[in-house]
């Protein structure tokens, strides 16, 4: 299974994302290749919107950009897994570098929603990656297999779990795009580490239909989480096209 997603992050209001979700809905039946799985996590305000607008037998998961480990109760401006859920999220992304760097997202709170996830039923989609310090000095193999056990540790039945390996450096307009050379041994230190505990491993940051034939044939990489790139419908059909021929 080839896994092809993207979030809108902090983007699109809800008409722009049931616009979205409508082109995506109409193009996708007749051209979605065999063997690819597309996501698209919207905000949460147009969760629910794009789940409807999909329809409940979309090949499309919708997911969450983040989700609390609380079931309820006094967390103001967080959203529960349940909430999610209801809103119609089957993945729910967790350990964006953007929510570790800005909204003290840590290695414990990852592995608290990991489990709380697993616990509601949801796809936990987690991100992993080092920033640029870590990577110059050798170190992000080291750094992303500390992260991804440290997300799964101590939880049982983790099978569901998609990880995303996203170095920071990687990732957005200030970002640089990573060569597939320079991506082989995280991803391959990932799979020895949690392979067998995970449904697969997908690649992040600054990927685009002209890098991502190139990107997915790295061993390992099992899709890709896709942000610029596939704001618009266009973008992400060109990634479903170029995963449907490898
Ligand atoms: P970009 O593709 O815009 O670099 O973002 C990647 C990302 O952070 C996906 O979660």
């Amino acid at each position: 299974m080839r896994w092809i997603g993207t979030s809108f992050k902090m983007t699109k209001t809800i008409a722009e994302s049931a616009a979205y979700a409508a082109r995506l809905r109409d193009a996708i039946g007749p051209r979605l290749p065999a063997g690819v799985r597309p996501f698209v996590i919207p905000p949460a305000t147009a969760i629910e919107t794009v789940a409807r607008t999909l329809g409940a037998d979309s090949p499309v998961l919708v997911g969450a950009q983040n989700a609390h480990w609380a079931d309820g109760g006094a967390w103001t401006g967080e959203i529960s897994m349940p909430q999610a859920a209801d809103a119609g999220a089957r993945i729910v992304e967790l350990g964006h570098s953007e929510r570790r760097a800005h909204f003290a997202e840590t290695d414990a709170t990852v592995r608290l929603k990991v489990a709380a996830a697993l616990r509601h039923g949801l796809i936990p989609l987690v991100c992993v990656g080092e920033d640029a310090g870590t990577f110059a000095a050798g170190g992000s193999a080291d750094h992303v297999v500390a992260q991804a056990r440290a997300a799964l540790d101590g939880l049982a039945d983790t099978g569901s779990v998609l990880l995303a390996y996203e170095p920071v450096w990687a990732i957005g307009d200030a970002g640089r795009p990573a060569e597939p050379a320079e991506i082989a041994a995280p991803v391959a230190a990932l799979r020895d580490a949690v392979g067998d505990r995970v449904a697969g491993v997908l690649y992040g940051g600054s990927v685009a239909p002209d890098n991502a034939a190139a990107l997915l044939g790295v061993p390992g990489v099992d899709g890709l989480f896709v942000g610029r790139a596939a704001w618009r419908v266009s973008g992400l059909l060109a990634l479903l096209d170029i995963a449907g021929e490898r």
